[in-house]
């Protein structure tokens, strides 16, 4: 099958510390799988695995049908496997479209000639990834003069520019409020529509359950659920694992909003 994002038991281990314990999941393109858990949960630690910024213990990953564990991160980012990262880092003193082009540029050291051969490329792509996010018409706007929410989108757009076949979100909603966060979600629900496999990280569970297909739930490293959204919001491991209570299925630890959101628990900022 083709379009398609496999991480076969991967474990990461630093020092003594086992951050992600077998864990396997699959990203199709199109769909948006949520991956969620407290903080040190291993969320991060699971993309730099997949990605290659960080080696793994154990585990396969596969891209298109190609076994792409031996490859090193910038050569998995060249087969269209992207990242954004937990700390937004805009060029702030560039505009909207200038971030995107410059990192289209970077995408390889060769961007620069390639550039001088064929000059519309990045500006293709620029604008195809400002349309797809709706920022069409903030692109000559400085990041610094705009809402935190926009910038945020900035940041999935400018990984865009790479036109990637599936995309790993780190925390992409991280200091949103709760209108910003449904405009992201309807722009990652763009983008899957248009193709892209989408794996989103966020403590902002409501959004998650709101426009994933499928929910991934970690805690001390190890997948404690699994499924859908309604089935992952209603277990008892992943209510436990928020609330911090060793057993949920105790009858007032889920309390009167059992099917309701579990708590966010926000971390970080864009830095
Ligand atoms: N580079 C590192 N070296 C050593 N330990 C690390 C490193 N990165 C993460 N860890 C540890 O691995 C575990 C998982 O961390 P990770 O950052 O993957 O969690 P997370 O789920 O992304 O958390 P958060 O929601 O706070 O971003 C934690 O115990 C953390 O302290
Ligand atoms: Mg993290």
């Amino acid at each position: 099958m083709t379009g398609q994002l496999v991480g076969e038991a991967i474990t990461v281990v630093y020092g003594r510390n086992v951050a992600v314990d077998s864990v396997s999941m699959e990203v199709t393109c199109g769909q948006i799988v949520g991956l969620i858990g407290p903080n040190g949960a291993g969320k991060t630690s699971f993309i730099d695995a997949v990605t290659g910024f960080t080696p793994m213990t154990t585990g396969r990953v596969v891209l298109n049908d190609a076994d792409v564990t031996s490859l090193a991160a910038h050569r998995r980012a060249a087969l269209g496997l992207r990242r954004t990262f937990q700390q937004l880092r805009l060029f702030n003193d560039l505009t909207v479209r200038e971030n995107l082009v410059v990192a289209a540029e970077n995408d390889t050291r060769f961007g620069l000639l390639r550039d001088l051969v064929r000059p519309r490329k990045s500006a293709v792509a620029t604008d195809r990834a400002l349309e797809l996010t709706g920022l069409s018409d903030v692109g000559d706007e400085l990041p610094r003069d705009l809402p935190a929410g926009t910038r945020r989108i900035v940041g999935v757009a400018r990984a865009l520019v790479a036109r990637p076949t599936v995309l790993l979100l780190d925390e992409p909603a991280a200091g949103l409020d709760t209108q910003e966060s449904t405009a992201l979600g309807s722009t990652l629900t763009d983008v899957a529509e248009s193709g892209v496999g989408l794996l989103l990280i966020e403590h902002d569970t409501e959004l998650v359950f709101r426009i994933c297909s499928h929910v991934i739930a970690l805690d001390f490293g190890a997948v404690i659920a699994s499924g859908s959204s309604e089935e992952v919001r209603r277990s008892d491991a992943l209510i436990s694992a928020y609330l911090g209570v060793p057993d949920a299925s105790e009858p007032d630890v889920s309390g009167p909003d059992a099917g309701g959101t579990v708590t966010k628990s926000p971390t970080g900022g864009e830095g």
